[in-house]
């Protein structure tokens, strides 16, 4: 007699997740940074990759994310990649260690490119995330690539810089997404911290909190790490 696979009745939710971004912290102590993060708690690294192009800023590229992998293994180098042409790093990044690739949506040119690049990325044995910018509304082509990727990032600020102001107005979108795909990862980045910020973007949905200013600027990064992780628990599991 064959055996029914029995369905859980609920659907759990992803895990909470904080990614300090190393963008606000000293590049000329990168290594003890990442280390100093993670002992405080820090479940991934967030790496912001800028071209000056998509964004009016530069920072670094595949090299770096290489030299960070090589002191640190086991860690999750979560790369947010705001440049224009996204799938001409994949193998770069691939080869330098990255363990996601988010690209921005705003970078492809229809959604059959977006498609391919999440395709592409996943076959190279890294996840895949769209971020999306605050005035980009969820539409039925974004919905419709949900179920590819596996994870959205919601800016909550317009990409390029720490240390902006929280725009709460982009949460809907995490609220809408969320009641679409209960277990999809939602990432919510820039100007959040402990309190109010992280609190707004736990009921709204989102799992992963980036948090770059707050966290290494704080008196003890390891309380605003765990202060923010504590606010997405007390949601997930209500
Ligand atoms: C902005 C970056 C963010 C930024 C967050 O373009 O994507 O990751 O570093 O920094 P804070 O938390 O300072 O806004
Ligand atoms: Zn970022």
């Amino acid at each position: 007699m064959a055996h029914r696979r029995i369905q859980p009745l609920t659907v759990e939710m992803p895990a909470t997740i904080i990614a300090p971004s190393l963008l606000a912290g000293d590049f000329a102590r990168l290594k003890e940074e990442c280390e100093y993060m993670l002992e405080c708690g820090a479940g991934w690294l967030h790496m912001d990759v800028m071209d000056g192009h998509f964004v009016p800023n530069l920072t670094f590229g595949a090299p770096v994310v290489k030299a960070v992998r090589k002191h640190l293994p086991q860690a999750f180098l979560d790369c947010h990649l705001m440049v224009t042409n996204p799938e001409q790093w994949v193998d770069d990044f691939k080869n330098a260690g990255a363990s996601q690739i988010t690209f921005h949506w705003e970078a492809m040119d229809s959604v059959h490119e977006c498609r391919a690049l999440i395709k592409r990325i996943k076959e190279s044995g890294m996840r895949a995330g769209v971020a999306i910018r605050p005035k980009t509304e969820i539409n039925e082509d974004i919905i419709s690539i949900l179920s590819e990727v596996n994870m959205i990032l919601i800016m909550t600020v317009e990409p390029g810089f720490g240390g902006q102001k929280f725009m709460g107005d982009c949460l809907t979108k995490g609220q809408q997404v969320r009641s679409l795909r209960k277990d999809l990862d939602i990432q919510v980045d820039g100007g959040i911290g402990p309190g109010e910020t992280v609190t707004l973007c736990a009921q709204m949905g989102a799992n992963v909190i980036v948090s770059g200013s707050a966290v290494f600027n704080a008196a003890s990064p390891k309380d605003a790490i765990h202060a923010m992780a504590k606010a997405v628990d007390a949601h997930s599991t209500m």
